[in-house]
């Protein structure tokens, strides 16, 4: 399908989705959380999609937040109501089954971090930034930050840039633990695909079952060893663990099936 906000690209089993506003620094408006949506689930339905990559356009920004023109006139019901919708999308990234990277490439504020802190892994360009500074326009981040910032990077170190809206260089995010990589910019993708393309080499239910179970630890009300137990056993009756067993035991590399 084609998009008015984002570039939706699939290469090689890899999907890259780019947020694509540049003039707005990537702001997600409404059409464009949309239309993310709707490229999620396009890769997720994709056979051939083993893994996704979420990027902005241009050399400034991967996001720079939602678009602050489209909520500054919300009342009480309204601003529920759009925290909600943030809320289901970015939890349709969480939860995606194949393994979803963010390749910040500049600017990611407000909706722009919350988006990247929805996504598996998080790789920076050297020429990041991060922020939730809706403190700075009477606000609290509405798509998860409060919950993802304090989940990446303890409890501390999150309610500090929470109420400080202050904005972090990526050398910080790597140090503080919010980003798994940082890289020079032209290193951004090549990265993001490496980790990728190793990933797609292994059995793609183990793979949606380990994103389930790292999301059981942080809900409420699941025991996540628990959990564990049983996608332990959902994988012990698949073909693709048969396979992995008898290609180590054969000596040779597994050929994986999503069985
Ligand atoms: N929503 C809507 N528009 C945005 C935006 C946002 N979150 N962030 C940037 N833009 C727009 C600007 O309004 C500007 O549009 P214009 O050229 O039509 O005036 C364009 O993107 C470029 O931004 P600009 O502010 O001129 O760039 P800069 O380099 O001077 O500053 C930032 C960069 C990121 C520091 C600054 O744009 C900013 O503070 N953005 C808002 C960040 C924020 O508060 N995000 C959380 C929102 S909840």
């Amino acid at each position: 399908m084609a998009f008015q906000n984002l570039l939706s690209a699939a290469e090689n089993g890899i999907c890259t989705i780019t947020i694509n506003r540049p003039d707005k620094l990537n702001a997600l408006n409404q059409a464009t959380l949309k239309e993310l949506r709707q490229a999620l689930n396009e890769a997720v339905a994709d056979p051939e999609v083993k893994g996704i990559i979420i990027t902005g356009a241009g050399p400034k920004a991967f996001v720079a937040g939602a678009d602050i023109s489209e909520f500054s006139g919300l009342n009480e019901e309204q601003g529920r109501a759009f925290a909600a919708n943030g809320h289901e999308i970015f939890r349709a990234i969480e939860l995606c089954p194949k393994p979803v990277i963010a390749a910040v490439n500049g600017f990611a504020l407000g909706g722009g971090c919350e988006l990247a802190m929805a996504c598996h892994m998080r790789i920076a360009s050297e020429l990041a930034k991060f922020g939730q500074p809706e403190v700075n326009l009477g606000l609290i981040p509405g798509y998860g930050g409060t919950q993802r910032l304090t989940m990446h990077i303890g409890r501390g170190r999150a309610t500090e840039l929470l109420m400080t809206g202050d904005i972090i260089n990526a050398q910080d995010a790597y140090r503080v633990g919010l980003v798994n990589y940082l890289v020079p910019p032209e290193q951004l993708i090549p990265k993001c695909t490496e980790i990728l393309q190793r990933i797609a080499s292994k059995a793609p239910l183990a793979v949606a079952e380990i994103v389930k179970c790292v999301d059981a630890h942080y809900t409420d009300g699941v025991d996540g060893y628990a959990f564990e137990v049983d996608a332990f056993g959902r994988c012990s009756g698949t073909e693709d663990f048969k396979e992995g067993a008898s290609a180590f035991m054969e000596k040779r590399k597994a050929v994986f099936k999503g069985k």
